[in-house]
C-alpha cells in the first residue's frame, strides 16, 4: 500500500510534492490505515555524470535528503526507471547502467523500484532479471515492480525474474469505462498471485475527479477483492472527506491485506451484473455485488456458489453495518456503476 506521483502529477512531480505527500499521508490517517510507500514515478531523472552515475534533475535537488525526510515520517520511498535507454516520458533510462543505478538507489535510501519497459528491446526475462540481481547485490531490501503492461503473460513468469508485483494491464485512466475494463478483466489471473508476488491492475485513480463516488467505491472494492497493490494516485494534500473515507475504510482494506493473500474471482455474471468472491484467512468470504449497468438493479449472491451451505451473517462494509442472518442468499439494490461490498460468515463457523 502506498502512493505514486504519476496519475495526478505526471511530470509535475518534485521534491516539494513528495514531501507534502509524505506529510499528508501521516496527517490524513492514510499511514495509520496501512499506506507506507511514497513512490516517485517518471520525470525525476537528470543527466549522468562523467562516471555514468545517474543524477536527479533540478526538481529533485537532493534525493538522499528526500529519502531521509520520508523515512523520518516512518514511510518508505520508491523510484522509477526503465531497462531501455529512455523512460516512457523520454528521460534517462537504466540501459547499460543497471548495476550502477541499483547501487545509487540503495545509497540514496530507496525502498521500491518501478521498472518500466519503454524503449527497451530484447528479452524481457533477461532485462528484468538483470535489474533484480543488481538490486539484490545492493544488500538493501527494495520492492521490485515490473511495468510492461501485461505483455507475454507476465503473470506466468514475473515471480521467476524477481518481481514482487507486475502490471497486468496497459495504463489506467480516471474514467469508469477504463477502470472497469481493466479491473473486471482480471478474472482468471487469481492463481498467479500470492504473498510476495502480486498481479497489479495499475494504480488507483480514487479522488482524481473523473468518477462518481459510487464508481470510486467500485474501483476500490474491486482492487481489494483482487488483493491488488493499493497505490493511491491522487493529491493526498487536497483530499475530500469522501475520498479519504474510500481510501481508508478499515474493513475494506482488510480484504485487500488479508493474511491468506488469495486473489478473488468472479462467481457469476448476468449481463452487466456480476458477483465476485475472495476467500479470507478466517474462512469468511468477501463478496462484491457489482452493477456495471446504467440503471440501479437488484443483485444477489447465492451462498451455494461461494461454498457456504448453512446460512451466513452478512456485513455491509461500505455502509459499516451488520445486515443480518440469511439462509441461502443475500441480495441488495446496487446503484448503477456501484458495488455492495459484503463480508459473509458461515453459520457453521459461529
Ligand atoms: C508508462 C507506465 C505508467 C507511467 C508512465 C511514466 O506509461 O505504464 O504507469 O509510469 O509510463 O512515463
Amino acid at each position: 500500500m502506498g502512493w505514486n506521483s504519476w496519475n495526478h502529477f505526471a511530470c509535475k512531480v518534485s521534491d516539494a510534492v513528495v514531501r507534502s505527500t509524505a506529510d499528508a499521508m501521516v496527517s490524513s490517517g492514510m499511514k495509520d490505515a496501512g499506506y507506507q510507500y511514497v513512490n516517485i514515478d517518471d520525470c525525476w531523472e537528470g543527466q549522468r555524470d562523467a562516471q555514468g552515475n545517474i543524477q536527479s534533475n533540478g526538481r529533485f535537488p537532493d534525493m538522499a535528503a528526500l529519502a531521509a525526510y520520508v523515512h523520518s515520517k516512518g514511510l518508505k520511498l520508491g523510484i522509477y526507471s526503465s531497462p531501455g535507454p529512455k523512460t516512457c516520458a523520454g528521460y534517462e533510462g537504466s540501459f547499460g547502467h543497471e548495476e550502477q543505478d541499483a547501487q545509487t538507489y540503495a545509497r540514496w535510501g530507496i525502498d521500491y523500484l518501478k521498472y518500466d519497459w519503454c524503449s527497451a528491446t530484447g528479452d524481457e526475462h533477461a532485462a528484468y532479471t538483470k535489474m533484480h540481481d543488481a538490486l539484490v547485490r545492493t544488500g538493501r531490501p527494495i520492492v521490485f515492480s515490473l511495468c510492461q503492461y501485461g505483455w507475454q503473460s507476465v503473470w506466468r513468469w514475473g515471480a521467476s525474474v524477481g518481481g514482487n508485483l507486475w502490471r497486468t494491464t496497459d495504463d489506467i485512466s480516471d474514467s469508469y469505462d477504463r477502470m472497469s475494463v481493466l479491473g473486471f478483466a482480471q478474472n482468471g489471473l487469481e492463481r498467479f498471485a500470492g504473498p510476495g508476488h502480486w498481479n497489479d491492475p495499475d494504480m488507483l485513480e480514487v479522488g482524481n475527479g473523473g468518477m462518481k463516488d459510487d464508481e470510486y467505491r467500485t474501483h476500490m472494492g474491486l482492487w481489494c477483492l483482487l488483493a491488488a497493490p493499493l497505490i493511491a494516485g491522487n493529491d493526498l494534500a487536497a483530499m475530500t472527506p469522501a475520498t479519504k473515507e474510500i481510501l481508508t475504510n478499515p474493513e475494506v482494506l482488510a480484504l485487500d491485506q488479508d493474511a491468506a493473500g488469495i486473489q478473488g474471482h468472479r462467481v457469476s455474471e448476468e449481463g452487466p451484473l456480476e458477483v465476485w468472491m475472495k476467500p479470507l484467512a478466517d474462512d469468511s468470504k468477501a463478496v462484491g455485488l457489482f452493477n456495471r449497468g446504467t440503471y440501479d438493479a437488484p443483485i444477489a449472491v447465492r451462498f451455494s456458489e461461494i461454498g457456504i451451505d448453512k446460512g451466513a451473517t452478512v456485513r455491509d462494509l461500505w455502509a459499516r453495518r451488520d445486515v443480518g442472518r440469511f439462509d441461502s442468499a443475500y441480495g441488495a439494490i446496487v446503484p448503477k456503476h456501484g458495488v455492495v461490498l459484503l463480508r459473509l460468515r458461515s453459520a457453521s463457523n459461529q
